[in-house]
């Protein structure tokens, strides 16, 4: 697998890189300029010394000499920083004036007419020379006058310009860094915020991501997650169409099937084949039963947005459906008791499936609980809409309670084809529903199923129908 790398560290490392570059091509090119600088101005103010030297030079009986008093010799040498020295020397190179030490001009020099500037030693110190060739008569042999000065001074100055320029450089690196690192995050908060949006989302909910973005960047990424999430909702919606046709097309034969069988017992001769045309009749039963669980299955999976839920009387739908089952408790010596607030309790639903979700919970409290036993069915109100459906039978194993949920999951023998809790879960998903799976009233045995629905924001009521009084039936 590629190894994980930060876009926002990739983006800052080629940001950074050519700006270290450029800060290090400039500080080499500020050394080579500064250098050129101080070079020349010193160099200057050396031809300069150089060219008073020569006022006062004399030549006596072919003797040359250097005409200053010793004071103003000394002060021609004084420097804090470096030592000057000079010599005044013949074609030949030989010394004339001054101090042997002073490097001889150099060889190979084409034009004289100027003062030559060189690099030598001093005194084995580094140092800056500079040569004049002239004549002192007229007609006479030149000779060349050079002052040797050390380079002290010109360390210092170029330090101190290029200690200030990297100090400014430094400055402008850190100011730069800053501004790109906060200039990065900013970039790329628009992503953060489209992952925000999609990790809040729950698998179901594939309607297009909303156009808020005014970068193109984005915008071309949402547009893209957005037609990935139309071929998906279209790729679920075509399964589900598919599987609701094949369980819608599937109920008529079996009814007929159903009904056949049983015509078939009543006949008089059909003893001979009554098991078997019973099992025909149960087995037609039990595939009508997955067939319609199919059916609510696919209707509750279709990829809905919140917004396509209606606020809905859960009161009353509660009740209705308590008094639909009442019947096949009555059939199983069950009492099914109601208890509810008395008023409606809205909640942004689907009633349909809401309908499912009840039926499935209490079609389980009913066929899995004891006989004569008690089922009840509770709905608060506060502090969130909750719907507890409980019963006092044998209860479902707690090692079983993280599966009982799966699709085709069930416990032991039974007609059941293990959708039920299936649907309850899809359902209370679609609705944002949390579910809780516990023990019954007696808290050891029997079985409780909560489902707590968000609350349903102010005003949000709409025109659901308002219910009757709460009611309890055996
Ligand atoms: N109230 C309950 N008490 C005891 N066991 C239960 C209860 N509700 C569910 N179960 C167990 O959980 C299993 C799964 O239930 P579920 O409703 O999903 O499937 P089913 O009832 O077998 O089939 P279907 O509901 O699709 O007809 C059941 O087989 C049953 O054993
Ligand atoms: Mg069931």
């Amino acid at each position: 697998m590629n190894k994980l790398r930060s876009l926002k560290h990739q983006m800052l490392l080629s940001l950074s890189l050519p700006l270290v570059f450029f800060v290090v091509a400039d500080s080499v090119l500020s050394y080579y300029v500064t250098q050129h600088y101080v070079n020349e101005t010193y160099d200057r103010w050396l031809t300069d010394s150089a060219k008073s030297l020569i006022q006062e030079i004399r030549v006596r009986q072919d003797m040359v000499s250097v005409e200053l008093p010793p004071v103003a010799l000394e002060m021609f040498k004084w420097d804090e920083e470096d030592k000057i020295h000079f010599k005044i020397v013949s074609a030949e190179y030989a010394l004339l004036a001054g101090d042997a030490i002073v490097p001889d001009p150099p060889l190979q020099v084409e034009d004289w007419s100027v003062p030559v500037v060189y690099d030598a030693s001093l005194n084995g110190e580094p140092a800056r020379v500079v040569s004049i060739r002239i004549e002192l008569r007229s007609g006479a042999e030149p000779v060349f006058v050079c002052v040797a000065e050390t380079k002290n001074k010109r360390r210092t100055m170029m330090r101190d310009f290029l200690l200030v320029d990297l100090v400014t450089q430094l400055l402008l690196v850190m100011l730069t860094g800053f501004y790109l690192l906060a200039g990065t995050r900013h970039g790329l908060q628009p992503l953060q915020v489209l992952a925000g949006q999609v990790a809040r989302r729950s698998p179901r909910e594939l309607s297009p991501i909303s156009d808020i973005e005014t970068f193109i960047e984005v915008r071309t990424l949402t547009d893209t997650i957005n037609d990935l999430l139309g071929q998906l909702r279209q790729a679920v919606e075509t399964q589900n169409r598919f599987i609701a046709n094949a369980a819608h097309q599937l109920r008529t034969p079996l009814a007929g099937l159903k009904i056949q069988a049983e015509r078939v017992l009543r006949e008089p001769g059909a003893i001979a084949y009554a098991p078997a045309l019973l099992q025909i009749r149960d087995c037609a039963d039990r595939l009508s039963h997955l067939t319609s669980q199919l059916l609510v299955l696919a209707k509750s999976e279709p990829i809905k947005g919140g917004s396509e839920l209606e606020p809905v009387d859960l009161h009353g739908l509660s009740r209705e459906i308590c008094m639909e089952w009442a019947p096949l408790a009555l059939q199983r010596q069950m009492e099914l008791a109601f208890d509810g607030p008395g008023h409606p309790v809205l909640v942004a639903g689907d009633a349909t499936l809401l309908r499912e979700l009840l039926g499935n919970l209490l079609d389980n409290a009913i066929r899995y609980g004891f006989e004569r036993g008690n089922v009840s069915v509770v709905l608060q109100e506060w502090p969130q809409p909750k719907l507890t459906v409980s019963d006092d039978g044998p209860g479902i194993p707690d090692s079983e309670i993280g599966r009982v949920f799966e699709r085709f999951y069930r416990l032991g023998p039974g007609t059941g084809c293990g959708l039920g809790l299936a649907i309850v879960k899809e359902i209370a998903d679609l609705h944002r529903a949390r579910i809780e799976l516990g023990r019954g009233e007696q808290g050891s045995r029997g079985t409780r199923i909560e489902v707590a629905f968000p609350a349903l924001p102010a005003g949000a009521a709409g025109n659901a129908q308002a219910s009757p009084e709460c009611c309890s039936s055996k």
